[in-house]
């Protein structure tokens, strides 16, 4: 039977875009992992998806004139495309509003309800009678309770950086409509943390993780007490027999792991194939995590798991991850100390980011990307370490060995060494793939090149060419460089899934890399006689001036940052959505603008007549506030073609102007070449 690894990436917040720091915590090192233990021929089921409940995400969608639906559509939707665009290889990728885990949830908190770990506790709360509802920390804002700052968060004051609860607040009001807020007794439930204290306390003893690790998890586990599972809101998942409660967001996102497995059962068909992994003792469970996450995945959702029926798998292993800063300070939207990976995209492949971000992994401590030294990581090693060897080798063995793989047959010592050194090289990098050490494996990946490359300047197959006697001696050697850009192709894929397979076909391998096994690459040799592709090149070189450029940009904060939350207000809700050809009946058109004059007795009304090449209109528009009738003549504007006429102050209007609105000043799209009558789609 095959060996069975289930991996788990946090799930990130649908409330915003993904940035690197979060990628390079949870994200990179669970995919390349991931892909590793596939190529191992592991049985690998690797599980993401969106967390969308929450006060933050509510509170986010409001400020942003959003449904909290829409908000976590909006950003399901985009941090997916991010995960795509960097070549994730989730088996699913699910959410937190799927049906289906509603139902897991509530029926994980029925089950730890009839096991008694549930208690009810009456306390007071703080309410807002102006806006009907209690709020939750993240809505509230007053005086620190301990230096009197009078703009303090719910949660923790961003003064003096003490943490209380809400209701430790002097003055508390509403952050949205700044109304005072009284004290109001509400019922929520418990959950009785404090009963696993033993049973937790062994579990970790027993692991062996990293020190900070478990450091951490051990300070939570001397002082557990019941902690609030619920909590008053509207958006969430409703508490069975509670109406009006919805569950806490940390009580339903790490279940998400459990039904994003059984999402991806139903998916390919098989709905009890989720068991196999959750329920299986034999199966290896990973979870990946940002050290932010600990006691959450160490504690609180064990303790959860321990109080099932079901006997669910605990982690084996929490990989987690430091913080990943950008050059030297933690990354920051609204201060525009950030990079927009989409951005990102445009410029470099995602081979490039990955490799940049794995080379420079928080493992150990926190680390930091620098716009320099993505440059050198491009440019030095992945360009003029790996590209370079592959590049040139290929291209001599067109040249020298009719573009064929010679036998794999060793001259002399330097090529028995030779040989022998890429063994070690990729059993290091096996070993610290294992580890989840990335840095390592990025490391171990740049020692096999600059072997390589040694071996290559110390051979001079170059000049063995020039002499016919020294033949057998070329065709080893090419042989022998062949054999190490097959390492290179192994070594590269759970970390550059494209370039590794380009360079997999370079070699003359017909089917995907991925189809075979580590070990099986490791021991095989190319088949003599194999015919060899023509490189082409892996990495572009990143040029200084770009880089000059970025660094330029850093800091500069986004030109609309009035206020994250007083631009995104302004914004009009997104319409629903519709279908192409909806828009397609839309009939728009240059048209001239001939005449122009105030409709009587309106302020906002002008008559224009307009010339759309084939026939004139007469048009009503409401842009008198902002346009003069006079400045528009001879302009030529954007009109809706075919809308039916209606009559407007008595006028008939045969068409719509377009027109930009914001607050009472309108702008309107004007066409500089295009004649009157042609078409706007
Ligand atoms: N959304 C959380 C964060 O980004 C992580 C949730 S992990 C899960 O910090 F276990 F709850 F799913
Ligand atoms: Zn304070």
């Amino acid at each position: 039977m095959t060996a069975k690894v289930l991996i788990t990436s946090a799930l990130p917040y649908a409330n915003g875009p993904l940035h690197f720091g979060h990628i390079a915590g949870a994200y990179l090192p669970g995919d390349c992992y991931a892909r590793f233990e596939r190529l191992r021929g592991k049985e690998v089921l690797y599980l993401c998806g969106s967390d969308e409940h929450g006060v933050a995400i509510t509170l986010s969608a409001e400020l942003a004139g959003r449904s909290s639906k829409d908000h976590v559509d909006l950003f399901h939707k985009i941090n997916q495309e991010i995960f795509s665009q960097l070549q994730f290889s989730f088996d699913h990728y699910s959410r937190t509003t799927w049906p289906g885990h509603y139902t897991a949830t509530q029926e994980f908190f029925k089950v730890l309800q009839k096991n008694g770990y549930i208690e009810e506790k009456t306390e007071d709360h703080l309410y807002s009678e102006k806006e009907n509802r209690f709020l939750a920390d993240r809505y509230v804002v007053g005086t620190c309770p301990k230096c009197g700052y009078e703009e303090a968060r719910g949660d923790e004051c961003q003064k003096c950086a003490s943490s209380y609860e809400a209701i430790d607040l002097k003055q508390p009001r509403s952050k949205l409509t700044n109304s005072p807020l009284i004290l109001r007794p509400s019922t929520h439930l418990y959950l009785r943390f404090d009963l696993f204290k033993e049973q937790l306390k062994e579990w970790i003893l027993s692991k062996k993780w990293k020190e900070n690790v478990v450091r951490f998890a051990m300070g939570y586990i001397d002082d557990l007490k019941p902690r609030a599972i619920t909590r008053d809101s509207e958006w969430g998942i409703p508490v069975p027999g509670y109406p009006n409660k919805v569950f806490y967001v940390w009580f339903d996102a790490p279940i998400g792991y459990i039904s994003a497995a059984k999402e991806w059962a139903e998916k390919i068909g098989e709905p009890k194939r989720w068991e196999e992994f959750w329920l299986d003792p034999e199966t290896k469970l990973v979870e990946f995590i940002g050290k932010d996450n600990i006691p959450f995945h160490a504690v609180f959702f064990p303790a959860m798991l321990m109080g099932q029926d079901l006997p669910y798998k605990l982690p084996d292993e929490l990989p987690a991850n430091e913080f990943y800063m950008l050059e030297g300070r933690q990354f920051s939207k609204s201060d525009g100390w950030t990079i927009d990976l989409q951005e990102f995209f445009k410029c470099y492949s995602a081979d490039q980011i990955r490799y940049a971000i794995a080379a420079n992994a928080p493992e150990t401590s926190d680390s930091d990307f620098s716009w320099k030294d993505f440059q050198m990581r491009c440019n030095a090693e992945l360009l003029g370490k790996l590209g370079n060897f592959v590049h040139r080798v290929l291209t001599f063995s067109h040249q020298h060995a009719e573009g064929k793989v010679p036998a794999l047959t060793p001259y002399d010592g330097a090529d028995r060494d030779f040989l022998e050194k890429i063994d070690t090289h990729v059993e290091v990098a096996s070993y610290q793939y294992e580890q989840f050490h990335l840095r390592k494996a990025c490391q171990a990946l740049m020692d096999l090149c600059q072997t390589a490359n040694a071996y290559f300047d110390t051979k001079k197959p170059w000049k063995l060419a020039k002499d016919p006697e020294q033949k057998e001696e070329l065709l080893a050697s090419i042989a022998c460089c062949l054999h190490c850009i097959k390492a290179i192709a192994l070594l590269s894929a759970p970390l550059m899934p494209d370039s590794s397979q380009k360079i997999w076909n370079f070699l003359g391998n017909q089917l995907p890399l991925t189809q075979e096994t580590w070990d099986a690459i490791k021991k095989s040799q190319l088949p003599a006689g194999q015919l060899l592709t023509k490189p082409e090149v892996l990495f572009r070189k990143v040029e200084d001036a770009e880089i000059l450029e970025q660094i330029e940009k850093l800091g500069r904060k986004p030109k609309e940052e009035v206020k994250p939350e007083a631009a995104l207000t302004s914004y009009e809700p997104l319409k629903k959505p519709i279908a192409f050809d909806q828009f397609g009946d839309i009939d728009l058109r240059v048209a001239l603008v001939l005449e122009a004059e105030r409709v009587p007795k309106s302020k906002k009304l002008l008559k224009l007549i307009v010339d759309l090449g084939f026939e004139k209109r007469t048009i009503v528009s409401g842009i008198a506030l902002t346009y003069e009738p006079e400045k528009l003549i001879g302009k030529k504007v954007v009109i809706v073609a075919n809308l039916a006429p209606a009559k407007i102050m008595g006028i008939e209007s045969q068409g719509m102007i377009l027109a930009a609105a914001g607050g009472p000043h309108l702008e309107l799209p004007e066409i500089q070449q295009l004649p009157p009558g042609s078409s706007v789609s």
